[in-house]
């Protein structure tokens, strides 16, 4: 049995919203789960529960996604009395099936600020050992370099490098730079006690993990 848990702030999901609603809920979400949101009378609350709840679960899966994380595949669904459920279709699902995964739960909570979710994953099979997120750096053997920012946080420099192949990894007319930002920003917002705003994570950083690592850095000890 393997647990999960994600926390997403409601704010900056509603900015997000504002900004390029549409687009960044045809990226994240199935139909199902936008008309579920929009329904609501305050649907950021709902989008960035799902969007927490989808991290759990993908944390909670025993094995490891390598390359750019298919998200309409882990679908948040609702049952009875309101409460969710997980949905897995596709290449998600084949994989999970062979991992031997038998059930998923998750639990979503959310107020005007954030949203958390847990996802408890029972599979009769063993978690595999986690492997480092599969990069460009680590496929040349090259090995991954942390950053040490003040006050002992290390930046996972595997992580900046796996959300920044996603974004380049993606066509053109998808690869959207705010939702990079949003997904590097709710990594390490996360992990440590960090805003980044969008000044800090523009264009040219996201087209460099060097850069994006000196942002993370500059923000962790607070320069
Ligand atoms: C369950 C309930 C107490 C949650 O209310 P809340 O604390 O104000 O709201 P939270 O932000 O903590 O949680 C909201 C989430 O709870 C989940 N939820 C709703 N009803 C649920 C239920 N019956 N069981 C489990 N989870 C439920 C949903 O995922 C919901 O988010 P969503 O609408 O985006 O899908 C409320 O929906 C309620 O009173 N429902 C009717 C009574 C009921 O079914 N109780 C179940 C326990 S006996």
């Amino acid at each position: 049995m393997n647990v999960g848990t994600d926390i997403v702030s409601v704010v900056r999901v509603a900015a997000l919203m504002d900004r390029s609603g549409a687009a960044f809920l045809q990226r994240w979400f199935t139909p199902g789960e936008v008309a579920y949101c929009v329904s609501k009378a305050v649907p950021s609350r709902h989008v960035a529960a799902r969007l927490a709840a989808k991290e759990a679960v993908l944390k909670a899966l025993p094995f490891a996604w390598s390359g750019p994380v298919p998200w309409r595949m882990v679908e948040i669904v609702n049952g009875g009395h309101g409460a969710p459920g997980v949905q897995l279709s596709g290449a998600v699902l084949a994989e999970a099936e062979q991992a031997g995964v038998v059930e998923i739960s998750i639990s979503m909570s959310h107020c005007d600020e954030y949203a958390t979710a847990v996802a408890l994953v029972t599979s009769s099979a063993r978690r595999p050992t986690p492997q480092p997120a599969r990069t460009e750096a680590s496929q040349s053997g090259a090995p991954a370099r942390p950053l040490e920012a003040t006050g002992g946080a290390v930046v996972d420099r595997g992580q900046v490098e796996q959300v920044l192949t996603e974004w380049s990894g993606m066509g053109e007319a998808d690869a959207d730079p705010e939702l990079a930002a949003l997904r590097l920003a709710i990594l390490f917002e996360d992990s440590f006690d960090v805003t980044l705003t969008d000044d800090d994570i523009d264009l040219a950083v996201l087209s460099d993990p060097d850069a994006m690592v000196r942002v993370l850095g500059r923000a962790l000890s607070g320069a």
